[in-house]
């Protein structure tokens, strides 16, 4: 969490709105592994860090709600007794979500100002929708006392999710974002939707995060049709969802799928096995296993579940050609954003600058190097 952050975003809604507001902090996150498992109700291995959402929040005692969005110096008017979504891409229309979400939940909001600002670099994969959704949500669930539980708050933000902004998500990014828990990561039942920590010290090793500082647009598109294909064989299998079966299993429609989608439901129920793998490498602090988990999780996203892109690929080619980097691989969606690397401490610096004038050389623009902090979730701050 960030100081400077919190008193910009405190002094601005003070001097916008002449009161004392909420302040809530709500964390992007970062995945070890486990990728396009969440809605096939598998597992995943995300962690909240310290960058996310800051929001300063109050009740209003006009007839309207103001939203500023602070970095993009722009404000969003409107009533929360006539909400109405606005043109596609917009912030607008998670704050509208958020808001239509908690009232087909049956809870009463009243006008309201906020006024939010990120670190989260957008595009990145690192979630920042879900901080903006779970800062609003939690916010306002404090506000205006609506008893709403954690687990509940996070459903509200998926929903929104899907039918504001259209893209049919897991939950693993909310759930992340809201129950983060400090130098931890979560292994995460999507089914069950509860989770164990994991303290992650990996002492000679560390996670550094480089970002391809790309977004290709077809990203949103493809994860929908990722989802509705993997729906759409669960249902040939007579299952809820492939978190349900083996390969052995897959194997008796083979021949009803398209060579595709075969290896599509099977990187799904290999990663899915991953993700258990890498817990266990975790607990007995067999790094080495824990890197080929995640090189592996690679090949299968780019080759066969096929939401990579050629910058991501080649971050992971480096990483591989480098000697020092146990395992790398894209995190997220795809289509760009970051990969997540598992670097020797000592070797970070020389792969890191070497990295970032490979990428430099090809791609003619640069990538972005991250560190961080895994962080507590979704919080009242000071
Ligand atoms: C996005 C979605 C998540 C998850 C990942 C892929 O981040 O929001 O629900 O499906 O992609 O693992």
């Amino acid at each position: 969490m960030k100081i400077l952050l919190t008193t910009r975003v405190k002094s601005s809604f003070i001097s916008k709105f002449n009161t004392n507001p909420i302040m809530v902090f709500s964390p992007g996150r970062i995945n070890i592994i486990g990728e396009h498992t969440d809605y096939n109700e598998g597992f995943v291995f995300p962690a909240a860090i310290d960058m996310g959402i800051y929001v300063a929040m109050g009740r209003s005692d006009s007839d309207k709600s103001t939203v500023h969005a602070l970095d993009m110096e722009e404000s969003f008017d409107f009533s929360v007794s006539n909400l109405k979504v606005v043109e596609t891409g917009s912030w607008k229309n998670y704050i509208i979500g958020i808001v239509s979400e908690i009232q087909k939940a049956g809870k009463l909001v009243t006008e309201f100002n906020a006024v939010f600002i990120g670190d989260i670099p957008g595009g990145a994969g690192l979630s920042s929708s879900a901080a903006l959704e779970n800062s609003m949500v939690f916010g306002l669930n404090e506000l205006f006392n609506l008893g709403l539980s954690k687990s509940e708050l996070i459903l509200i933000s998926q929903k929104a999710e899907h039918s504001y902004v259209g893209v049919k998500c897991g939950i693993m990014d909310q759930y992340a974002s809201m129950f983060g828990v400090k130098k931890n990561a979560l292994l995460l039942d999507c089914r069950t939707v509860k989770s164990k920590p994991y303290p992650i010290n990996f002492e000679k090793h560390q996670l550094v995060l480089i970002n391809t500082n790309v977004k290709h647009s077809l990203s949103d598109s493809a994860y929908n049709d990722r989802h509705s294909v993997c729906e759409s064989i669960a249902e040939m299998l007579n299952v809820k969802a492939l978190r349900d079966v083996n390969a052995y299993d897959l194997e008796g429609v083979k021949d009803q799928l398209t060579p595709e989608n075969y290896q599509k439901a099977l990187y799904v129920i290999q990663e899915n096995n991953r993700v258990v793998q890498a817990s266990k490498a975790i607990e007995d602090g067999n790094l080495k296993l824990l890197g080929e988990l995640i090189y592996a999780s690679h090949e299968g996203l780019q080759h066969q579940y096929k939401v990579s892109c050629e910058e991501l690929d080649f971050l992971v080619e480096q990483a591989k050609s480098n000697g020092h980097v146990l395992g790398a691989r894209m995190m997220g969606g795809g289509f760009g954003g970051c990969t997540i690397n598992l670097v020797a401490k000592e070797h970070t610096e020389t792969f890191t600058s070497q990295v970032t004038q490979a990428y430099k050389n090809t791609f003619k623009k640069a990538c972005s190097i991250y560190f961080v902090e895994l962080s507590n979730g979704t919080q009242i701050i000071a």
